[in-house]
């Protein structure tokens, strides 16, 4: 027994000694007084116990007992508080933290002095019943951890003192991956980790028992909140929000809690987890419903850059924004708008605003007659320019230049009828008669093409 390796060892080693004596002497001469004390009418419960305390079976109640007035039969202590049982016995509050009932010397808080009915001579019947008397760390708790519903409090708690914080065996880090080797394996295969699987488990696991399945201290996303504040300020105070991020456990249909092969421990490649819900129409409202991005992009010829390499992050924020569609930037939601460069924040955080600047230009845009610039001519307008929308797609098209084959204008998916050449293009949309550019050749409006006429909404 380790902890009878006392300071007082030479005594420790007479104690020994005379209980080898005693028991010899037992055999020779009458019993002398100190042996007495245990007798079948005397004190006898202390050795019937299944645990008796060393010196008790020895008989060596003078170790801790002196006799006061022995007429009266009065006894007091050899030593008092912890110094008793420290004078054979190891300071048990030798490491930096140490419980508080020890740190006072209560030694005899938890322990009977003589004999118990458990190991470790505990007054209650167990360890985790000792434990139980001032903490109650299971109670009301629906999912017990293993090893605490067993009562295995001595597994992760030292009794007594620790080097490290809340008594634990081991330091944090590696306590729960001590028994936890298969989810341990599972993180360390992930390119991926979440800082706080790096060892702080306790961020989101009770490692006594939950409410929770999983011993988890909440559900997501408050969960997550506890340390994620700024996602958590996104997803409930944007203009915009992704319903399924504050859904009862809606961060965890993307994101992983322990590690991932994708970046932002996402569950899956960006476009493949979106399309878990994406592929189907998704209802907005009562009266809108978002049309099935599969669809949408389905046997397109040409994607969109950033759809292409699969990410939906260059233009969307998963998690809530103030623009429309969870835009990341700043783009016009109608079909007119006034020209601002602020308003296509999001093209041009990729594309060059110079595009649309100058009204004349001979390599800033292929969308020019001439040094006609059309995209100046088209979206540059103190009041109702055109917005990108008019003309592009945004995900996918069919057409070279992502140009769209008709857009939405009120209640008529009107018909651009755009083709392109070699040197420009042309266009037979309802916003105008059909047009030609020609960058090489400049085509002359004022003659050859009638000029806008009608109602057309240009
Ligand atoms: C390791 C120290 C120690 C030893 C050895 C020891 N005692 Fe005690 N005993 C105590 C302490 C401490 C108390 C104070 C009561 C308490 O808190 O349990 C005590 C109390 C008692 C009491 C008072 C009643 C009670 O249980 O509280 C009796 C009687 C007693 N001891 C008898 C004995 C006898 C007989 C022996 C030898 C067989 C013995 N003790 C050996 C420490 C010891
Ligand atoms: C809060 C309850 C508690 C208090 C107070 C306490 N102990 Fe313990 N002690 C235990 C438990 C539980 C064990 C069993 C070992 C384990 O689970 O780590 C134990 C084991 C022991 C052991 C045997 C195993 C070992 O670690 O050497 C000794 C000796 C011991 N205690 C002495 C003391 C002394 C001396 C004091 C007072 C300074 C004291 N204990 C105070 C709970 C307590
Ligand atoms: C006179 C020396 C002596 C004193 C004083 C003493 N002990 Fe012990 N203690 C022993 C010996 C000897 C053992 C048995 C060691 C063994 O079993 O290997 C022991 C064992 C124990 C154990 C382990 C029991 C088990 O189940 O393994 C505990 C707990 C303990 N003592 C607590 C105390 C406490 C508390 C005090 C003070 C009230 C105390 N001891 C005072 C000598 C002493
Ligand atoms: C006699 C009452 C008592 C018993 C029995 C008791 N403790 Fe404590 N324990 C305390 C007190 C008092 C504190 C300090 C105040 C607090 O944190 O609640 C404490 C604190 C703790 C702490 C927190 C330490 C820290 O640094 O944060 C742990 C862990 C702990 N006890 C575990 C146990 C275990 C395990 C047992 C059973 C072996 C046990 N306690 C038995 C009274 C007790
Ligand atoms: C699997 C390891 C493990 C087991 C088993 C375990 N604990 Fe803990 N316990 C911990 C960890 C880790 C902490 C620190 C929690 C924190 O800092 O939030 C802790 C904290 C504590 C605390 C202080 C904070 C609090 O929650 O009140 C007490 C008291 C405590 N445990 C008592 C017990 C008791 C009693 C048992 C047995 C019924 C037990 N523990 C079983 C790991 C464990
Ligand atoms: C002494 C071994 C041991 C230690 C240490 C330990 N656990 Fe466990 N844990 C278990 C056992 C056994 C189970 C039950 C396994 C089962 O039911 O499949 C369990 C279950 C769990 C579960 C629930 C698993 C499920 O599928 O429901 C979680 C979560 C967990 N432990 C987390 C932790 C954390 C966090 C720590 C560190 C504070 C920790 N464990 C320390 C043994 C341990
Ligand atoms: C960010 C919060 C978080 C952290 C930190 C965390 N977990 Fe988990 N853990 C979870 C969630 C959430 C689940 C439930 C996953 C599910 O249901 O799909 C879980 C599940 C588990 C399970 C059950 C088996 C499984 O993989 O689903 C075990 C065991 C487990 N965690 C152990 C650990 C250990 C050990 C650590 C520290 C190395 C740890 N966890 C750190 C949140 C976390
Ligand atoms: C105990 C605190 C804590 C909790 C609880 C927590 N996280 Fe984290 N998380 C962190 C820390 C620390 C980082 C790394 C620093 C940072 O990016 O803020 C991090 C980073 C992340 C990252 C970015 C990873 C990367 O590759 O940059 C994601 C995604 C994440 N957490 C999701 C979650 C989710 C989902 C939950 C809830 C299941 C959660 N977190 C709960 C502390 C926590
Ligand atoms: C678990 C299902 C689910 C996943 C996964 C999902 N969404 Fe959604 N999303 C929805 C639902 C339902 C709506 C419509 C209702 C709402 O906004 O809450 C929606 C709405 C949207 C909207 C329109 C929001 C608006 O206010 O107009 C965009 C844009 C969007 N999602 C993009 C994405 C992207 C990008 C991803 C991948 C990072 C993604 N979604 C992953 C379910 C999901
Ligand atoms: C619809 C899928 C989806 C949901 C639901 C979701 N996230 Fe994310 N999350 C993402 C994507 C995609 C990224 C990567 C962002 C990027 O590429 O810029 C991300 C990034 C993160 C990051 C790291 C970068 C940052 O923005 O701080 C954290 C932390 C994070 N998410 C936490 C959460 C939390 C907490 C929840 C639940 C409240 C949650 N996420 C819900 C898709 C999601
Ligand atoms: C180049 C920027 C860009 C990229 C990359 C992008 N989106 Fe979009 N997305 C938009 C714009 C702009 C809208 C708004 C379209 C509108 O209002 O007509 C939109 C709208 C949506 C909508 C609402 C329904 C709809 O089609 O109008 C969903 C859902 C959506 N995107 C999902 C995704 C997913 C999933 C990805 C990744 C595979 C992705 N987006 C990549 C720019 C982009
Ligand atoms: C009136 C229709 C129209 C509008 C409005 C329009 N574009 Fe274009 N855009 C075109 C045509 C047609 C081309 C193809 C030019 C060519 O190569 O022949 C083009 C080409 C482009 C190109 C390829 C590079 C270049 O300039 O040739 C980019 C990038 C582009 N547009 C971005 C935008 C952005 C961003 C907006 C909104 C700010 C926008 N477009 C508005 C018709 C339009
Ligand atoms: C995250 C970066 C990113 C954003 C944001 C973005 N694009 Fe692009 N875009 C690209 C890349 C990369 C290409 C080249 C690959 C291709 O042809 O799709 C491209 C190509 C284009 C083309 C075809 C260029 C050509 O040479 O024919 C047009 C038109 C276009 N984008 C319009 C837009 C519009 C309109 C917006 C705003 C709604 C926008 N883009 C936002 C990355 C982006």
């Amino acid at each position: 027994m380790s902890g009878v390796i006392s300071r007082h060892g030479i005594e420790l080693g007479l104690v020994v000694m005379l209980c080898v004596s005693t028991m010899t002497l037992a055999v020779e001469k009458p019993v002398t007084p100190q042996t007495t004390c245990v007798t079948e009418e005397c004190h006898a419960s202390y050795k019937t116990q299944a645990v008796v305390h060393g010196p008790v079976s020895l008989g060596e109640c003078k170790s801790c007992h002196d006799s006061d007035n022995p007429a009266e039969h009065t006894y007091k202590m050899t030593r008092e508080g912890r110094d008793l049982c420290e004078y054979c016995h190891l300071d048990p509050a030798a490491e930096q933290n140490v419980h508080e009932p020890v740190a006072k010397g209560d030694c005899l808080q938890c322990h009977d002095p003589h004999s118990s009915a458990s190991k470790f001579l505990m007054r209650k019947d167990s360890v985790a019943l000792q434990c139980a008397e001032c903490h109650k760390v299971t109670e009301g708790k629906k999912h017990l951890h293993g090893p605490t519903a067993m009562g295995e409090c001595s597994i992760c708690h030292a009794a007594h003192s620790s080097e490290n914080a809340s008594l634990l065996t081991m330091k944090p880090t590696d306590l729960c991956v001590a028994c936890h080797v298969v989810t341990q394996e599972e993180i360390a295969k992930f390119e991926f980790v979440h800082e706080p699987a790096k060892g702080d488990c306790i961020g989101c696991h009770d490692p006594h028992g939950a409410e929770t399945t999983k011993m988890l201290k909440g559900d997501a996303p408050d969960l997550c909140y506890a340390c994620h504040e700024a996602v958590q300020t996104i997803a409930e105070n944007s203009k915009h929000q992704h319903g399924v991020v504050r859904e009862a456990g809606g961060c965890l249909k993307c994101h992983t809690p322990h590690a991932s092969t994708v970046r932002y421990l996402m569950k899956d490649n960006p476009e493949t987890l979106c399309l878990n819900c994406h592929a189907e129409p998704q209802a907005i409202s009562a009266d809108e419903v978002l049309p099935s991005f599969t669809s949408e992009i389905k046997d397109k010829k040409f994607l969109h850059g950033p759809v292409q390499d699969k990410t939906c992050s260059g233009c969307h924020v998963a998690h809530g924004s103030d623009n429309h569609r969870l835009l990341q930037k700043a783009y016009p939601e109608l079909f007119y708008a006034p020209y601002n460069p602020e308003n296509y924040a999001l093209c041009f955080s990729c594309h060059s605003e110079s595009i649309v600047q100058d009204a004349k230009t001979i390599d800033l845009t292929g969308f020019r007659n001439g040094d006609m610039n059309l995209h100046y001519l088209h979206v540059n307008k103190a009041e109702r320019g055109r917005t990108c929308r008019a003309c592009h797609e945004t995900h996918g098209s069919n057409l070279p230049s992502h140009l769209r084959e008709a857009v939405p204008y009120g209640m008529w998916n009107m018909p651009l009828g755009f083709t392109k050449n070699e040197d420009g293009g042309s266009c037979s949309s309802g916003c105008h008669m059909p047009k030609e550019y020609n960058r090489i050749a400049p085509v002359d409006y004022t003659s050859s093409q009638a000029a806008p006429s009608g109602n057309a909404p240009i």
